[in-house]
This record gives C-alpha cells, sequence and structure tokens, in this order.
C-alpha cells in the first residue's frame, strides 16, 4: 500500500549501553556539525540516560533531536531505578524508544507493558519510536505478520487519532539485529506495509501519516536497500550510530532517496 501523504523521514541512533559522558559528548558534537536543518529527514540520536542531560545542552538549537531508550509508564512516585516522562522532558527529549526488543528479551517488557509506556509518552508530548519485530524462529514458521500486527494492535489500541498521526513505529527483525545479516528491502517493505495496514482498520485517516522505519544492522552499504522503498520513512540504527562518519553517511543516503 503506497500513499500519496509525504511523510519526513527519520533517522535515529539508538547508542544503547554506550559511551561515557564525554564520549557521548564526542560523539554528538560531531553529528552536531555534520548535520543540518532538512525539511525531507529528520535526525535524533538516543545517548543512555546518565549523558541525556549534557547531549542535550550541546545539541540545542541544532538540527539534531534529543530521544531517550526507555521511559516508565508512572510520572513520579516510588519505582527505584526508573525514569519518568518528566525527567526525559526536562532534560530536552522530544522521542522515546519504546518496547525495544531487547527491553521485550533481557527485561520482560509485554505487549501491555509497551503500550502502557506509548501511551505515557504521548500524554507528556513525548514521540514514541515504538518497536516491533519477530524472532527467526518465528520468521522461519511463517508467522512475521501475526507476530508483528499483534504487536502493533497493542499499542495502537488504545491512542486517540492525533496521537496515531504522530506515532513512530520502528520494525525491527530480531534476528537483524545486531548480527550484520539486515533483512531484505523488499521484505522489509512488505512487513511495513502490512503494518501500515494494521494502523488503517482503526484510524483510516492517519495509517498514511504513521512513520515506519525499518532497523536491524542498518549500514551505509545497507541503507539504501531501504531507503528506496516506499513504506519505509527511515531507520533506527543501532552500531553504525556510534560511529559519526557511518551515523552521517546513512542520514546522506535516506536524504538522497527523498530528493
Ligand atoms: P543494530 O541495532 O543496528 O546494531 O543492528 C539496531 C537496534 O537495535 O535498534
Amino acid at each position: 500500500m503506497t500513499s500519496e501523504v509525504t511523510r519526513r523521514s527519520l533517522v535515529a541512533g539508538n547508542w544503547k549501553m554506550h559511551t561515557t559522558i564525554g564520549e557521548a559528548l564526542e560523539l554528538a558534537t560531531a553529528l552536531r556539525q555534520g548535520v543540518s536543518p532538512s525539511e525531507q529527514v529528520e535526525v535524533a540520536i538516543c545517548p543512555p540516560f546518565t549523558a541525556l542531560a549534557d547531549v542535550g545542552r550541546a545539541v540545542r538549537g541544532s538540527a539534531l533531536q534529543l530521544g531517550a531508550q526507555d521511559v516508565f509508564w508512572e510520572t513520579e512516585g516510588a519505582f527505584t531505578g526508573e525514569i519518568s516522562p518528566r525527567m526525559l522532558v526536562d532534560v530536552g527529549c522530544r522521542y522515546v524508544i519504546v518496547g525495544h526488543s531487547e527491553r521485550r528479551r533481557h527485561f520482560g517488557e509485554t505487549d501491555e507493558i509497551v503500550a502502557r509506556k506509548v501511551r505515557t509518552a504521548f500524554a507528556h508530548q513525548l514521540i514514541p519510536i515504538a518497536c516491533v519485530g519477530e524472532h527467526l524462529h518465528e520468521r522461519d514458521a511463517g508467522e512475521t505478520d501475526r507476530v508483528v500486527s499483534r504487536q502493533v494492535s497493542a499499542i495502537i489500541a488504545e491512542l486517540r487519532a492525533e496521537e496515531v498521526r504522530q506515532l513512530v513505529i520502528a520494525y525491527e527483525p530480531i534476528w537483524a539485529i545486531g548480527t550484520g545479516r539486515a533483512a531484505r528491502g523488499e521484505d522489509a517493505n512488505r512487513v511495513i506495509g502490512g503494518i501500515r495496514g494494521v494502523v488503517l482498520g482503526p484510524f483510516p485517516a492517519e495509517a498514511s501519516q504513521v512513520r515506519i522505519l525499518y532497523g536491524g544492522s542498518v549500514t551505509p552499504q545497507s541503507i539504501g536497500e531501504f531507503s528506496q522503498q516506499p513504506e519505509i520513512d527511515g531507520a533506527l540504527v543501532g552500531g553504525a550510530s556510534l560511529d559519526h562518519a557511518k551515523f552521517l553517511a546513512i542520514v546522506r543516503e535516506v536524504a538522497k532517496s527523498r530528493a
């Protein structure tokens, strides 16, 4: 399913559990210098929590948006170790990654938890980048569409139309994350078209505005395969986002495909 709506692409860097504050500032400064404002492509970086405030200050007023890698679903209270949406807004975050497969796998996040976090993010004017994706055994069993559609349905179930319009979904096949084995562009495009179809049922007017990214072993070499696909609106980049030259090359490729 293609659409006539022009969606602004998004390239987001997920730094995961990497970088001290000093290293984060170095990387953010190099990226700030390399990214200029663009109508077609928005660029976000998601450093670890400890570096958010400093990186937030370092990129303020630049073309770089700040994002966090997770958020808790309550605003404040006795939740030792958790980070609330208010705290993220306070340090300048605009985006927050929610339901990354590493959180689902290592920290037991369920579809329900992910949906709750997405709703909380919106309640605080943060834009969630909600992650979905299938395991290799699910793919081999031909269950990709069923799994991804279940995950997406949970995410959008209780959202309002104006939230859906702003939602970012990242399709990240789990077998492609950090493995150097990216999906094929056409396959990812097909799954992402299916995701848009899931949104289309309850939100016929908004589905064409939802930005849907591909993630999983994106590199400067592989990005072209994805950015040229009509349904794919950018990328969520892990490993390659820690190298400023690689990340900037990915941003340039996405911009080129939108020119
Ligand atoms: P990768 O990670 O680019 O290192 O595969 C992507 C992600 O986990 O978001």
